[in-house]
């Protein structure tokens, strides 16, 4: 039997991320996790997180599954395995679900498909891959919004930030625009990217917005040249593409901003707005445990485990 992933956005069809939106939501509001102590995970965290790292262990304890600890820090990656071979052990004990992240764009690639001559049999729910895509932060997003709006049809979505960089921008583009949604972008040049949709100046769109989703400057990802290009102070950068009062002021009534976080404040947003009442950025960090609940729940089932 094929393993069924949760690595990109395209994984899942518009009626399945609904789907997973309406389960996250029922569990917020109470219903039962279907709880599976007999069965084993581990998160393999190749790049440093807070939120998804944290929010995946509380999920899957809240679903009486047996994490099993695993820090690359004191791993035998330390000692030159491959992210094949460390699957692959895990496997071998006993691990049936794997959360990854890893800064190579779909380092997934080399653990499953038909076109390996070996490969893992167990399921890997996709913790973010380099610039690639962060699908279960898609998904709580996804979540998030459609709390608010109740669709995704005809919603205005500017996304601003370091778009070039961002797995976050790239996987809420794919999706939103799936499910309906009109989405633009923000940012400097040396930070867009032609592959995705247009990218706008920020004052003229700002009254128009459904939805505000400000990123971080990934500076972890850029190369020499993109270090070198960057002309900004943080108040320069504040004032051009971020979120600042002067602009909150002027969102619509019922328009909500975002954010992935970490935030990287007064930056691309304001310190005072972060909290601000149409901010959803904690929000989303409390629906991100419940929208990881429903997503190990798909993969369980899908997988027959
Ligand atoms: N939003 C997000 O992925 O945060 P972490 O890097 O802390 O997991």
């Amino acid at each position: 039997m094929a393993v069924t992933n949760i690595l990109t956005m395209d994984n899942l069809s518009c009626e399945q991320i609904l789907g997973l939106i309406q389960r996250a939501i029922a569990l917020k509001h109470g219903a039962q996790p279907h709880y599976r102590p007999d069965l084993y995970v581990s998160n393999l965290f190749f790049e440093n997180s807070t939120r998804t790292k944290c929010s995946f262990e509380v999920a899957q304890r809240k679903l009486k599954l047996n994490v099993v600890g695993f820090e690359t820090s004191t791993s035998s990656v330390q000692k030159g395995e491959s992210l094949y071979d460390t699957c692959k052990t895990l496997e071998s004990l006993g691990v049936n679900l794997l959360v990854i992240r890893h800064p190579e764009d779909s380092y997934y690639q080399q653990l499953h498909g038909e076109h390996l001559e070996h490969h893992l049999n167990i399921p890997v729910l996709n913790g973010g891959d380099g610039s690639g895509e962060h699908p279960s932060q898609c998904l709580l997003d996804l979540m998030t919004i459609y709390e608010e709006f109740g669709k995704f049809e005809g919603l205005q979505v500017a996304i601003c930030g370091d778009i070039k960089n961002s797995r976050v921008a790239r996987s809420n583009y794919r999706a939103l625009t799936r499910l309906g949604a009109k989405v633009v972008f923000v940012c400097p040049e040396i930070y867009r990217d032609d592959t995705l949709g247009e990218v706008v100046d920020f004052d003229e769109v700002i009254g128009e917005l459904d939805v505000c989703m400000l990123l971080r400057i990934q500076h972890e990802r850029h190369h020499a040249d993109l270090k070198q290009a960057q002309t900004f102070t943080k108040a320069e950068y504040n004032q051009a593409y971020g979120l600042n009062p002067a602009r909150y002021a002027r969102l619509a009534e019922h328009a909500i901003i975002m954010h992935p976080a970490p935030v990287n404040r007064d930056v691309e947003i304001s310190s005072e707005l972060v909290e601000a009442p149409k901010s959803r950025i904690f929000a989303q960090m409390h629906n991100g445990m419940f929208m990881r609940i429903a997503m190990l729940e798909y993969v369980i089932a899908h997988n027959q485990l």
